[in-house]
């Protein structure tokens, strides 16, 4: 099995697109750089090449920060910080007191894993992402909404709470080059279909305001967590994921007052998202299906929660 090669992509001369197209991560650069999201396992060794291919020397990448704590956007953090010390993991409150829990580092490694072997099975990667000694996820700098990461050069992002999706979830906005990094706020995207499989794991409401405050912005492209970034029509995206989670929901909401049986319709449901990503085993969507279902269960009778101008 050969290693795919996976070149960075340039968005814009400041922005950089690395790691693969189902499992990104961003650069930007200032005077100093900021990795956004934390990658896996498996994908931290060809973001390390693509830094090295892109010139850029490692010492001047300052920051890493999360999108969310999901264990398909925090794996790349312990290797890359075994090799770049000087890294700071920045991260919401939320997210720091999660990559605390006791359970945090078994969880993580099992899915780290079964993330690697889905990679190696489609000959993605060649082999595991070696074993470290420790796992440490300890954040240095904490942000919440408002607060701005200036990396020199004009280059500023301000950070925006946006949970729904998780409890600990940010997004950031870039006013210089109007770039919005949406991470998992709009759910699983698959540009290639133009489908959403909307992920309001945490809450319903949440999920659809964070939505509703990215709208805000007149941002010319939006960066996604997985599969793409947006060039142009972001408003018209953020639109289509709150469409797509109104008809999700009221699916849902319609077939389970018929009496049809949730489990039966969480096993349908993540059958159909196994159509739209092989990168997540069967049995994780269906337990997540299953909380979706949950969800939209305790906020059916939540009023306006879909209005978006
Ligand atoms: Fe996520």
């Amino acid at each position: 099995m050969t290693e795919k090669r996976y070149k960075p992509i340039t968005i814009t001369p400041d922005f950089y697109q690395l790691g693969t197209h189902s499992f990104p991560a961003y650069l930007s650069m200032g005077d100093h750089g900021m990795i956004i999201e934390g990658g896996t396992g498996a994908t931290s060794a060809i973001i390390t090449e693509q830094i090295e291919e892109l010139g850029i020397e490692p010492q001047r990448i300052k920051y890493l920060v999360l999108t969310h704590t999901h264990t398909d956007h925090i794996g790349a953090v312990p290797h890359l910080k075994r090799l770049w010390p000087h890294l700071k993991l920045v991260a919401s409150a939320v997210a720091a007191k999660l990559l605390q829990r006791e359970e945090m580092i078994k969880e993580f490694l099992q899915g780290d894993r079964s993330i690697a072997e889905i990679m190696i099975s489609k000959g993605e990667i060649a082999k595991l992402p070696p074993e470290l000694e420790d796992y440490a996820f300890d954040v240095d700098l904490v942000v919440k909404e408002g607060d701005g990461l200036d990396l020199g050069s004009g280059i500023v992002w301000t950070i925006y709470e946006t949970p729904g999706h998780s409890p600990c979830h940010i997004s950031l906005y870039e006013e210089k080059e109007k770039t919005l990094v949406i991470g998992d706020v709009t759910g699983f995207y698959v540009p290639e279909k133009d489908v959403f499989w909307p992920n309001y794991f945490q809450s319903l409401e949440a999920y659809c305001n964070s939505i509703r405050k990215l709208s805000t912005f007149s941002a010319q492209r939006g960066a996604l967590s997985h599969n793409c970034v947006l060039e142009g029509g972001v408003g018209h995206h953020l639109q289509k994921a709150i469409r797509a989670t109104e008809s999700y929901h009221l699916e849902l909401l319609e077939r389970l007052g018929k009496g049809e049986d949730p489990n039966q319709i969480a096993l349908e449901k993540a059958k159909w998202v196994n159509t739209l990503t092989d990168m997540v085993p069967l049995e994780l969507m269906y337990s997540l299906t299953k909380v979706l279902i949950k969800r939209s269960q305790s906020e059916a009778e939540k009023e306006n929660l879909f209005t978006i101008t």
